[in-house]
């Protein structure tokens, strides 16, 4: 399968993401505590630039009148109406049948490659 390499390593530090274009496609590129992840830049519900969006974590399912945040750093949150995709699988946290593509990715002599 081709590798497209789209940035080297230290451009893309952990937490931080970039958008890239293979193909014509738009894909975002994340590093998640130094593992890098890359989904299309597309969302789900009504066509959004996911990747536009802040990466963040979400609620956590817990009791009545508690609140409790987690995942930090692992979801990115769709910039219009606030549908959270997990960055490492594509799938959103509401329903893992509703997705985004996700992309396999290597890294070899500090190239980011996405695997098309
Ligand atoms: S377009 Fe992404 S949540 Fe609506």
């Amino acid at each position: 399968m081709p590798v497209h390499y789209v940035a080297m390593t230290e451009e893309i530090p952990a937490g931080q993401s970039r958008i890239v274009t293979v193909e014509g496609r738009s894909i975002g590129v994340y590093n998640v505590d130094g593992a890098y992840y890359a989904l299309h830049n597309r969302c789900p519900h009504e066509g959004a630039p996911l990747c536009k969006g802040p990466v963040c974590g979400t609620t956590l399912p817990s009791n009545v009148y508690e609140y409790e945040f987690g995942r930090r750093g692992e979801l990115v949150r769709c910039p219009w109406h606030g549908w959270e995709f997990e960055i490492k699988s594509g799938k959103s946290v509401f329903d893992e049948k509703v997705r985004t593509r996700s992309y396999k990715v290597q890294v070899d002599d500090g190239r980011i490659g996405i695997v098309w």
